[in-house]
């Protein structure tokens, strides 16, 4: 989010310094390369871009009066609660270097409470502080951030300024229509958790009925279909599957009810458990899929996962239900070969045992089942005829519901969907 935010600042005319700690990213943003996979970002990032610079002096901060944090806010180790050891480091850092004026503007997705705290840090230098959540989806991080779908400030009600400078910052998509609210700062950090615990709670729901679907023998796409027309409910968040993953949704639900805990209507919230344990049920039932349909037993059975990314667009493996899938596969005795068109080395890192290959054909030759859990194009566009000639076995299980499940079938696949029957 901090290297997104920071090129699109600039790319909306301001004079912009990204600031990390983590050197050789500071060096590839220099360079004007995007250290991780996101699309468009690579066109912002120049060298040349005399609006964009990065470092790791913080210093530098000096020559703004507005701060974006935008650090991460990961689950604690051997807990559900945010870790705000990044929040708190990055604002501590800045304080010798901020006075009268200058704006601290909070994205992070915080515990509520957080930026009443924070404000008070930040009061003694003169400046002020701001919560501006971000809700850009991975993959399409640059048109979400120049083109958002709303705006929240959250601000203290005897700061008029705060409000003024970010609708200078936001000039161009304000121009354009973009919605704008401007609260308090407890609402601005709960809308960004609740949008995301709505989310989870939509995508767990039409995995539920995946659930019950495959009790019943009905069939949870057409469901969704049949559903997603009303307008109220809507078809999107609605693609049951091996459920969601990601830096944001796990952990932001798993904070979420720890500070409801905390603030003692943890019962308010107590559902999202649920939401939690569905979501995690469907890596399980991917795999069950795949050993009953390959006779029981997946000792020595050759299985190709294709995916490794959280989901497509992406990289990203932080919560993965695809290498999750992977993993499972080979503790429960598999030979798993896994590919996936850009996630392969950050995979690699967290999980250096698996099999990786580039080429779809290589990891799918001689396999025994074809397991889909990233719906790239790549795959979802393959032949099923040709892939016939490549595999061992003729078992797929489509773990994103994507595939054409009559084509494979007249392939002489045998297809196992979620919730499909
Ligand atoms: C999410 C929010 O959408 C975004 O607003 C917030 O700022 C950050 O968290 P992101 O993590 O990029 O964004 O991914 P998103 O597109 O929301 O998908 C999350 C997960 O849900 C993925 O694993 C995806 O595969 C899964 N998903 C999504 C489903 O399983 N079914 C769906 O119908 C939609």
């Amino acid at each position: 989010m901090g290297a997104v935010h920071a090129a699109c600042m600039a790319e909306l005319g301001h004079d912009v310094v990204g600031i990390d700690v983590d050197e050789s990213k500071i060096e590839n943003l220099s360079a004007g390369r995007a250290p991780f996979f996101e699309p468009g970002l690579g066109d912002l990032l120049s060298p040349d871009n005399a609006r964009l610079r990065f470092t790791t002096d913080i210093a530098a901060a000096e020559h703004a009066r507005v701060h974006f944090i935008a650090v991460g806010t990961p689950q604690v180790a051997g807990g559900v609660a945010a870790d705000l050891t990044y929040v708190n480091a990055a604002v501590e850092a800045l304080l010798p270097h901020i006075g009268p004026g200058h704006l601290v503007v909070g994205k992070s997705t915080v515990p509520v409470g957080t930026a009443a705290r924070l404000a008070e840090l930040v009061a003694p230098t003169g400046a002020s502080l701001a919560w501006n959540p971000e809700f850009l989806r991975e993959g399409f991080a640059v048109s979400d951030t120049l083109s958002p779908d709303r705006l929240v400030y959250g601000v203290d009600n005897r700061d008029d300024r705060a409000a003024e400078v970010l609708d200078e910052i936001y000039k161009r998509p304000l121009e354009a229509g973009t919605p704008r609210i401007v609260t308090d700062y407890a609402t601005a950090e709960l809308v960004k958790v609740s949008a995301n615990a709505f989310l989870a709670t939509k995508i767990s729901f039409i995995n539920a009925m995946a659930e019950i679907a495959e009790v019943t023998g009905a069939d949870v796409t057409t469901l969704a279909d049949a559903i997603g027309y009303d307008a109220r409910i809507g078809r999107r968040f609605l693609n049951a599957g091996v459920g969601f993953g990601g830096g944001c949704l796990p952990k932001d639900i798993r904070a979420f009810q720890a500070r409801a805990e905390e603030l003692g209507v943890g019962h308010s919230l107590a559902f999202l458990a649920d939401v939690d344990d569905v979501n995690l049920r469907r890596r399980q039932r991917v795999v069950d899929l795949v050993t009953e349909n390959l006779g029981g037993d997946l000792m020595g059975k050759a299985v190709t996962v294709l995916g490794l990314a959280f989901k497509p667009e992406s990289d990203d493996v932080r919560d993965s239900p695809a290498l999750d899938v992977a993993q499972r596969l080979v503790d429960a005795g598999a030979i798993v070969r896994a590919t996936d068109p850009e996630a392969i080395e950050t995979a690699r890192r967290i999980r250096p045992h698996l099999d990786y290959v580039e080429s779809i054909q290589e990891a799918i030759s001689g396999a025994d089942a074809v397991v889909v859990v990233t719906e790239w194009h790549q795959f979802r566009e393959l032949d099923p005829a040709e892939v016939a000639g490549w595999a061992r076995g003729r078992v797929v299980v489509d773990g994103r519901n994507c595939l054409d499940a009559s084509d494979w079938r007249s392939a002489g696949w045998t297809y196992a969907g979620l919730g499909r029957p």
